[in-house]
C-alpha cells in the first residue's frame, strides 16, 4: 500500500475551524446503477464539494455491513462494504480529496457490531459463560424462567434493550443488551479485547491517510457495572441534576477513560488527526467534559440543532455553548442537519412556538402545518449564522440545496428500523436520507447513470427544481449563497475559529460582532430591522432594500 500524496495543508488547528460535509454514501451518487451511492460516486462528485469550498467530508459508515441500521451495523471495521466499492476505491478517494484539500473523517461505531461481526457469532456459539460471550453483554432473564428481560432499559428503535438468545441445544438461553436494532449487540469496554480493536482500527485507517473520525454514540459506551433499572430516569438528565446522579448507560463518567487513550493514538501522528464526538447529553458541561485538551477535539451541537428559530432560545444557546466551550478550550461546531434528524427547511417550517423539546426526527413534526417556502427562507438564514459562528460547522449533503424532508415516502418503502421497532408509530429517518438529485431529468434526477435500479428509497418529484445542476450558476439559489458564504469564510480573518461580542439590536435580532471588522445580523422576528449605518453587506440570505433586513433573513457585514 503506498500512502497517499496529499496537497492538503498542514494547519495543526484545522479542525477548530473546519466547514465538514457530511457524505451519507448511500444517497450521495450511484456510479454503477445498482440504486445505492458508492466510493466511485463520492470521486466522480469531488467538484462539486470543491466548488463549495469545504475544508473535510465525514463519511458515514462504508464497512461491510448486513445494513440492518443502513451501516451502523458493522461487519469487519478494517475492509469496504462491497456495495459501496473496494479497498482500492477507498484509497483513491483519500488520495483525490487531499489533492483537492478536502480532509477525510470516517465514522467509528464503537458502541456496537454487528450480530454477523466474527465475535458475535463466536460468543453465541461458545455459550453462557464463555469468554467470547464475555465480548459482549450477556445475562441471565428475570422471572421464574428467565422470560423476563434482565433489566428495564429501552431501546432507541422502540421496545426493550434486550434480545434473548436461542442456545446450542434449542433452549431459549442468556439475553444480550442491544440499546439499538437486535442486530446491533453492544459491546463490553470492560474487555481489553474491544479496546484492542478499535485502536488498531484507528491506526489501520489513520495509517491510510484518514484524517480522523466520527465517533458513534461516543457517550454510550460505558455502562454501569450493576446494569442497575433506570426507573424512570430521562435522559438527557435535567439541567439542574445534583452531582453524583449518573444515568446508568448513558454518560458514564468512565467512557472518558476510553476516549483519553484514543487521543494518544491520534497524537502519535504528524499530519493531525482528530475526533468528532456524537454526544447527546444535554447539559453543556456535560458536553465540553468530552472536549478537554486531553480527550474529542470536538463534539456535534446538537444544541444549536435542536434550538427553534426564535431569538431568545438561540441566543441563550449560542451563548451558554461559547462559554462552556472556551472553558475547556475547545472549538463549537455548530449543527444543522444530519442523517437522524429532519431537515431543517422542514423543522423550520413549523410554527417554532409549538416544538417539543427532544429529538428532532421527523416524527413530532408531521402533526404540525408546515410552510416549506418559510423554511427554506428561515434555513438560508440559519445557514449564513452557523457559518458565522466562532469553531467549525456541518452541512449535511443536501442543506446546500435546501432540501426539504421527504414526509410522504410510502410505508412499504421505508427502510429505518426505527419505523419497523415502533411498529409504525415513529416513521423514522428515511425522509432525510433520499438520495440526493443532480440534474432535474433522469431516472434518478442524476443520482444513478439511467437506466439502472430504482433508487433504494424513491426521490419526490420536487427534487427535479433543486437539482445541483439547475442551482449552479444561479446567484438566487442556495447552492450558490453557500458557495459564497464558504468563499468569503475561507479568506475573511474574523471568521472560524475565535470570540464573538453580542450587539443589541432588539429582542428579535440576533446581531453580533468578529473582529476583525465583521458582523453578522439575523432578524427572527415579524418587522424589517435597519442594519448599522455605515455597514457595507458582504452577503446576505435575501434581496436587501434599503439597507434594512426583512423578518427571517441574515445579513454578513462589514463593519
Ligand atoms: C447514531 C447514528 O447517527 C444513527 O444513524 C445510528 O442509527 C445510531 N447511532 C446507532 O448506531
Amino acid at each position: 500500500m503506498s500512502l497517499p500524496t496529499s496537497t492538503v495543508k498542514t494547519d495543526p488547528q484545522w479542525w477548530r475551524h473546519a466547514v465538514v460535509y457530511q457524505i451519507y454514501p448511500r444517497s450521495f451518487a450511484d456510479s454503477n446503477g445498482d440504486g445505492v451511492g458508492d466510493i466511485t460516486g463520492i470521486r466522480n462528485r469531488l467538484p462539486h464539494l470543491a466548488a463549495l469550498g469545504v475544508d473535510a467530508i465525514w463519511i458515514n459508515p462504508w464497512y461491510p455491513s448486513p445494513m440492518k441500521d443502513a451501516g451502523y451495523d458493522v461487519s469487519d471495521y478494517r475492509d469496504i462494504e462491497p456495495v459501496f466499492g473496494t479497498m482500492a476505491d477507498a484509497e483513491a478517494l483519500i488520495a483525490e480529496a487531499h489533492a483537492v484539500g478536502i480532509r477525510v473523517v470516517l465514522d467509528i461505531v464503537p458502541n456496537h457490531t454487528s450480530d454477523q461481526h466474527r465475535w458475535f457469532k463466536d460468543a453465541l456459539a461458545a455459550g453462557p459463560g464463555s469468554p467470547e460471550r464475555d465480548r459482549f453483554i450477556f445475562r441471565e432473564g428475570r422471572g421464574a424462567d428467565g422470560a423476563e428481560p434482565p433489566n428495564d432499559w429501552l431501546s432507541e428503535f422502540g421496545g426493550p434493550a434486550w434480545t434473548r438468545v436461542t442456545e446450542a441445544d434449542g433452549t431459549p438461553g442468556q439475553w444480550y443488551l442491544r440499546l439499538f436494532a437486535p442486530e446491533q449487540p453492544d459491546v463490553n469496554w470492560n474487555h481489553p479485547d474491544i479496546h484492542d480493536e478499535f485502536t488498531q482500527t484507528l491506526r489501520f485507517w489513520f495509517d491510510r491517510g484518514v484524517d480522523g473520525f466520527r465517533i458513534d454514540v461516543a457517550h454510550g459506551l460505558v455502562k454501569d457495572g450493576g446494569l442497575a433499572d433506570i426507573d424512570g430516569l430521562p435522559f438527557p438528565l435535567p439541567d439542574d441534576t445534583p452531582d453524583g446522579v449518573e444515568h446508568p448507560h448513558w454518560d458514564q463518567p468512565g467512557v472518558h477513560d476510553i476516549f483519553r487513550s484514543w487521543r494518544t493514538v491520534a497524537d502519535e501522528y504528524d499530519g493531525p488527526r482528530v475526533f468528532c464526538g456524537e454526544i447527546w447529553v444535554g447539559r453543556d458541561h456535560r458536553l465540553t467534559a468530552y472536549l478537554r485538551p486531553d480527550e474529542l477535539h470536538t463534539a456535534f451541537n446538537f444544541n444549536f440543532l435542536m434550538a427553534p428559530w426564535l431569538a431568545t432560545p438561540l441566543r441563550e444557546t449560542i451563548s451558554s455553548t461559547l462559554a462552556a466551550h472556551v472553558a475547556v478550550g475547545a472549538p463549537a461546531t455548530w449543527v444543522l442537519g444530519n442523517h437522524d434528524v429532519c431537515r431543517p427547511v422542514s423543522r423550520y417550517a413549523r410554527p417554532q412556538e409549538l416544538l417539543k423539546p427532544g429529538f428532532p426526527n421527523l416524527q413530532p413534526y408531521l402533526a404540525l402545518p408546515a410552510d416549506i417556502l418559510l423554511g427554506r427562507r428561515r434555513a438560508r438564514a440559519a445557514a449564513l449564522l452557523s457559518l458565522a459562528l466562532p469553531g467549525g460547522a456541518y452541512i449535511y449533503q443536501g442543506e446546500e440545496l435546501g432540501l426539504a424532508e421527504v414526509e410522504d415516502m410510502p410505508e412499504a418503502a421505508r427502510q429505518d428500523p426505527i419505523f419497523a421497532g415502533t411498529g409504525g408509530a415513529n416513521v423514522g429517518r428515511d425522509g432525510c436520507r433520499v438520495p440526493l438529485p443532480w440534474t432535474p431529468t433522469g431516472d434518478s434526477y442524476g443520482f444513478g447513470p439511467d437506466g439502472g435500479a430504482a433508487t433504494w428509497l424513491p426521490q419526490p418529484a420536487e427534487f427535479a427544481a433543486l437539482a445541483a445542476s439547475v442551482q449552479d450558476g444561479d446567484p438566487a439559489s442556495v447552492l450558490e449563497l453557500y458557495r459564497a458564504a464558504l468563499k468569503i469564510r475561507a479568506g475573511h480573518p474574523a471568521l472560524g475559529d475565535g470570540g464573538l461580542q453580542w450587539v443589541d439590536a432588539g429582542d428579535d435580532v440576533l446581531a453580533f460582532r468578529r473582529d476583525p471588522g465583521f458582523a453578522c445580523w439575523v432578524n427572527l422576528g415579524s418587522q424589517r430591522v435597519a442594519l448599522p449605518e455605515g455597514a457595507t453587506v458582504l452577503l446576505s440570505s435575501q434581496d436587501l432594500t434599503d439597507h434594512v433586513l426583512p423578518p427571517d433573513t441574515a445579513a454578513w457585514l462589514a463593519v
